[in-house]
């Protein structure tokens, strides 16, 4: 007999931006190259009621399940998984691309249940075959992006399923921060702009994790930053605090202000799409000491002028990064599960972004979605189906 049942309930959007609902729909089965899980806990990004409300306009196909990444533990399984196993306990990378698209030439990388990406490839990979997202009692994931979790490992240095959560967030930044893109190494000093947004955060956290020897915060809220700062406790004190007014001759002064003797490794830019024109880019870029790298991860569209003699003469490394690789998830969590990069401090000093502020039932999205708003990147808030 199945371990399914036949069906299940599933926060759905019937018409792009329209309110979503709570529906009773057949349950995912499990196919060739799929899971299927129960979700235990799934992520509500601080900007969920405007991705589905359509004031951020991303592309995405409908009706659909919405959703983020999450945790979930797996109930049946395609024929052909060999590694996973029922009862593990998973987190759900989001990051989906085609099986034939190794090289990645055709583009077809997607955002489960959040963006259809930008080629006509990602759109037909969403809208045919992957879509639905974790807002929903059981999902069905591809085999690849189900990331099992050592339970007993986590829980040995305390961790909650909800404190497992903020790996997510962390994810991101690691497939900048991470060897995918600039690969900070210890005692390196890292800039991270803005530092006080949910991904910025977490990438000062991450730094910090990882070895850096500074990290150079910068942001235009002196009083957020400071939090930052204080909330990685004796970490704190490597940290500085750097004001972003986003005129870029204001900004480097304040910049090289700090740099100090060794200069400025790593410039690592997570801006959101409100940053189109702002000085602090060339500012960041700037500052970096020759052979220094810049990782580009913001959400700013439209092009961006880049100060290409400094570049050249510094023999500085440009790079982007969407999302992260396969390989950064499985990194991220052995870390943490061995507590090389620790999601809270001894004495139980959480980093800044890293509290979980709520949890909700499908029925109470709305609850859920405004509530993540009014949190913004001081902690998180996440649905439990
Ligand atoms: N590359 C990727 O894979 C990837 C993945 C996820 C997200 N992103 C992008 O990353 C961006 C940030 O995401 P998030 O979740 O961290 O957002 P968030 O929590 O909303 O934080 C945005 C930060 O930007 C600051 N800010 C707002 N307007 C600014 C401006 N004009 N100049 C400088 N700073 C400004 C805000 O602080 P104040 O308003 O207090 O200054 C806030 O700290 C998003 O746009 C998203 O598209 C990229």
């Amino acid at each position: 007999m199945s371990p399914l049942p036949s069906t299940h309930k599933a926060l759905r959007q019937d018409v792009y931006a329209e309110p979503p609902t709570v529906q009773t729909i057949p349950t995912p089965q499990p196919t060739l190259g799929s899971a299927v899980l129960r979700v235990e806990r799934a992520m509500v990004l601080n900007y969920t009621g405007d991705i589905y409300n359509g004031k951020r306009q991303y592309p995405y196909p409908v009706p659909l399940t919405l959703g983020s990444s999450a945790i979930g533990r797996v109930v049946a399984l395609g024929p052909d998984a060999v590694a996973l196993k029922v009862g593990d306990l998973c987190l759900l990378d989001i990051t989906i691309s085609a099986r034939d698209d190794v090289g990645g030439e055709a583009g077809s990388t997607f955002l489960n249940a959040i963006i259809d990406g930008f080629t006509p490839a990602s759109k037909k990979l969403m809208r045919d075959v992957w879509r639905d997202g974790a807002f929903a009692e059981y999902v069905r994931w591809p085999l690849e992006n189900c990331h099992v979790i050592d339970e007993a490992k986590t829980k040995a240095l305390g961790y909650r399923t909800e404190d497992l959560m903020y790996m997510s967030k962390m994810l991101v930044s690691y497939g900048g921060l991470g060897p995918g893109c600039v690969n900070i190494r210890p005692g390196e000093t890292v800039i991270v702009s803005p530092a006080t947004g949910g991904f910025g955060s977490a990438a000062v956290h991450l730094a910090l994790e990882l070895g850096a020897g500074r990290v150079i915060a910068m942001g235009r809220n002196g009083e957020v930053l400071k939090q930052v700062k204080e909330a990685e406790g004796e970490k704190g004190s490597r940290v500085e605090c750097v004001g972003l007014t986003g005129d870029w001759e204001e900004d480097f002064k304040a910049l090289k202000g700090v740099s100090g003797r060794g200069g400025v490794d790593v410039f690592f830019d997570v801006s959101p799409p409100a940053a189109l024109g702002s000085g602090h880019l060339k500012a960041g870029i700037m500052a970096l000491k020759k052979g220094g790298r810049v990782c580009l991860m913001g959400g700013i569209r439209g092009d961006v002028g880049l100060p290409h003699e400094r570049i050249m003469h510094w023999n500085l490394t440009v790079k982007g990064k969407w999302m992260f690789e396969r390989e950064d998830v499985k990194a991220m969590i052995r870390m943490v599960e061995t507590g090389v990069v620790r999601l809270y401090q001894e004495g139980g000093i959480k980093p800044f972004g890293t509290r979980c502020e709520g949890k909700y039932k499908l029925e109470e999205w709305k609850k859920a979605f405004d509530e993540a708003e009014r949190v913004g990147s001081d902690g998180f808030v996440l649905i439990e189906p």
